[in-house]
């Protein structure tokens, strides 16, 4: 092997957004929730991170990742984590063939890109360590199959671990201490439910106040709600979701996922000091779906928020003009929104646009 040759992958992951919440950490080490949770993958969506990963003796610095051309700390336990996973799987295959070129000893360059804001409530950690796993596994050339390459994203970022599958994906919150048995699944692929639509609406593509990760910590110390949300009601709703996606029945789909956003940003609203992720123009958007389930006399349009203002809208396309056309009768490009019509693309589409 010549001391020059570069080793080189590329990938890209999609974005997530959870109808069902993950937030809390039975254990801050492995990465363990205190919930399971499920979410849509958005594969078409423009919201993405694109992952090349090399190695090379020639490579004078130690692993180094560069962040939409920023350099990033890599000595985080997050990162050395997969790094330390990925790299004792590629041991396994030198060890076992003395063909297989000993790579996992050299030092990684990772160069990563998201087309979205960076950590601004649009699961930007949930895309970047997605990628950046699976990169690193084909640079490899790992035998591994999604449910293991989750496993070592949930170390990166729990909701990362989800975006390694298409479709309707849960995490399960599993039972052992290492993490052994928490991974992502599927739920149904993309293709069952085709007629799926994702509206994202940008209110804000500032970074968050407080992170996902400091500020589910502080909501497990802290918020007397938060008990009976994780051992109680998402266990209920996992299963009524699982069910209705299954059954394609959106109604149900839909309130859950309303429900479930509303039940995790009132632990946040219950977290000591409080965590505030909506703002009034989050609210605005509440209103609107609600007003538009009112007008059709069921529950055609569902809001959800993650750890940010931004909104995103899930409803079915035969709705299109009923939904993201009023959206954006409504509110249009005033009022510091972007709001673009959900574009079809495959089975699940986003649409997003910068303010
Ligand atoms: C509100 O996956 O960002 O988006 O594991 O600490 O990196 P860490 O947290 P992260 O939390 C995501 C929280 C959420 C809900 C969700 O995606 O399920």
């Amino acid at each position: 092997m010549a001391d020059s040759q570069i080793y080189l992958a590329s990938t890209t992951a999609p974005v997530n957004i959870a109808v069902i919440k993950y937030w809390g950490k039975r254990d801050p080490k492995f990465n363990l929730p205190t919930n399971s949770s499920l979410s849509v993958t958005l594969a078409q969506s423009d919201l993405r991170t694109h992952t090349t990963a090399s190695c090379s003796a020639s490579y004078k610095t130690s692993d180094s990742l560069l962040l939409n051309g920023q350099d990033q700390d890599v000595s985080g336990a997050r990162t050395q984590a997969c790094f330390r996973e990925l790299r004792s799987l590629r041991q396994k295959l030198e060890d076992s063939d003395s063909s297989v070129p000993k790579i996992s000893t050299l030092p990684l360059k990772i160069v990563s890109e998201n087309n979205f804001p960076t950590a601004a409530g649009l699961a930007s950690s949930a895309a970047g360590f997605a990628a950046l796993v699976r990169a690193i596994a084909n640079l490899y050339e790992l035998k591994e199959d999604p449910t293991d390459l989750s496993r070592i994203a949930r170390q990166g970022s729990g909701s990362a671990c989800r975006s390694l599958f298409g479709g309707y994906v849960g995490w399960q919150k599993g039972e052992q201490q290492d993490g052994s048995d928490s991974f992502a699944y599927q739920v149904a692929p993309a293709s069952h439910w085709p007629q799926m639509r994702a509206l994202i609406l940008v209110v804000s593509a500032a970074k968050k106040g407080v992170s996902s990760t400091t500020g589910m910590q502080t909501t497990v110390a802290t918020s007397s709600l938060f008990p009976s949300r994780a051992n109680e009601t998402v266990p209920r709703r996992m299963k009524e979701m699982e069910k209705a996606v299954q059954e394609k029945d959106f109604e149900t789909f839909g309130k859950v996922t309303m429900m479930d956003s509303n039940s995790f940003h009132a632990t946040c609203l219950d977290t000591y000091p409080p965590i505030f992720y909506l703002n009034d123009v989050s609210r605005a958007a509440i209103k609107v779906v609600e007003s538009i389930n009112a007008a059709a006399g069921k529950i055609i349009a569902a809001y959800t928020f993650d750890a940010g203002p931004n909104a995103v809208i899930y409803y079915l396309e035969e709705n299109e003009k009923e939904v993201a056309g009023l959206f954006k009768a409504a509110i249009g490009e005033k009022d510091g929104w972007g709001v673009e019509r959900g574009q079809k693309l495959d089975a699940n589409s986003a649409a997003y646009e910068s303010v």
